[in-house]
């Protein structure tokens, strides 16, 4: 199949370069979207047929559900069969934007779409493409993110033609999103919100919107989602990874420069190619490696936007391992480093402790 890249320019009338796309879905067909959080890859949400596509194309497991977008609050009258006050008062809060709520589904929404699940998770995004889509359309959209499964999220067109040439009928290209990290997926289906996958909108944001906010228990975890079962299918996955080995080194921000330091010379002198993803303040303290800075210490939100472009440049330069720096905790802290501990399979470095960490070969 040949893949159409229409670019869509900014000032430029959205309904008319989005016409030919709006179509595609409409026919069943699968178009790459920009939101503000990533690529999306969208299908009629209700044409089984349309999103059984979607998984065809990313290699995507069968039982990992798929976002509904909509463009409306009244949109989900149709797909959600109960909608709690608690899922208005966060609609009221973050709609349109980086929020996914999960409830219970309405028949009309096919087995597909769900991955077999009772339920449906469901976002409006704020990006004008998106948005516009969706409106053209006149149908709701699923999308999961616009990559080849277990692979970085893209954050920019050129990522999602990396992946999906040839798979897909269309791609519009409106340049590089803005958060970089997906949507913060919430269940409220309880008499709690219970965030399952952290995002954008962080768990600070939730409690002071909605009065009360739990973690699904298997996010706290530093190991491979076996010993809790995550409620999100596609938590359990190997997500993110680039090509090289890599792992997290945690600690104090010093010796977590030195460690680095250390294990990057000596995997230089094996001959190995070593990436090392830092911040802008500590990029300069390593004289060795390919060095990668995504954003500042102070500001995460470029950390975020930021992520998933280097994991995948890590793989252009071929590298055979990386090392990246621990965030700080709190706020979106929590989401970069649920992306970063999911890219390196959890392997992780301790710094400034006698042993360098449990999951890992000291060999390296
Ligand atoms: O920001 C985003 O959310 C992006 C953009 C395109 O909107 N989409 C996205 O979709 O990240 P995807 O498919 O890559 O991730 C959806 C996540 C998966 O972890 C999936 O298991 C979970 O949401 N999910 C979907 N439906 C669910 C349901 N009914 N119950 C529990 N988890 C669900
Ligand atoms: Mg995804």
């Amino acid at each position: 199949m040949k893949t159409i890249v229409q670019k869509i320019r900014e000032g430029e009338d959205l309904s008319i370069a989005l016409a030919a796309a709006a179509s595609v879905i409409k026919r069943g067909g699968l178009v790459a979207f920009p939101t503000e959080t990533v690529y999306g890859l969208g299908a009629d949400a209700l044409q089984e047929e349309a999103a059984r596509r979607i998984y065809a194309a990313k290699g995507r497991p069968s039982d990992n559900p798929l976002i509904v977008h909509i463009s409306s609050f009244s949109d989900l009258f149709v797909l959600a069969e109960k909608i709690p006050p608690m899922a208005r008062t966060l609609a009221q809060a973050f709609w349109p934007g980086p929020l996914t709520m999960i409830f219970e589904k309405k028949p009309i929404v096919p087995d597909s779409t769900t991955g077999g699940l009772p339920t449906v998770a469901v976002r409006m995004p704020s990006h004008a493409v998106a948005r516009e889509l969706i409106q053209l359309s006149g149908c709701y959209i699923a999308a999961p993110s616009a990559n080849t499964s277990g692979r970085p999220s893209p954050t920019t067109a050129q990522h999602v033609i990396e992946d999906l040439d040839g798979k897909i009928d269309m791609i519009l290209d409106a340049g590089p999103v803005d958060i970089g990290l997906e949507s913060t997926v919430v269940d409220v289906t309880g008499q709690i919100p219970v965030i399952l996958r952290p995002g954008f909108v962080t768990a600070e944001m939730i409690q002071e919107a909605a009065g009360e906010v739990q973690l699904d228990p298997a996010l706290l975890q530093e190991t491979p989602a076996q010993v809790l079962r995550p409620k999100a299918p596609g938590m359990k996955y190997r997500h993110y990874a680039p090509r090289g080995s890599l792992f997290v080194v945690k600690g104090e921000k010093d010796a977590v420069c030195d460690l680095i330091r250390r294990r990057t010379a000596r995997a230089c002198a094996e001959g190995k190619r070593v990436g090392i993803l830092a911040s802008l303040e500590t990029a300069d303290r390593y004289p060795e490696g390919m060095v990668r800075t995504i954003g500042s210490r102070e500001d995460e939100a470029s950390i975020a936007r930021g992520l998933f472009a280097a994991l995948r440049e890590f793989d252009h330069l071929q590298a055979d391992l990386i090392f990246a720096e621990d965030v700080p905790e709190g706020g979106l802290g929590m989401a970069i480093r649920n992306r970063l501990l999911k890219a390196a399979g959890y392997q992780i470095l301790k710094a400034g402790e006698d042993t360098e960490g449990k999951n890992v070969d000291e060999t390296l």
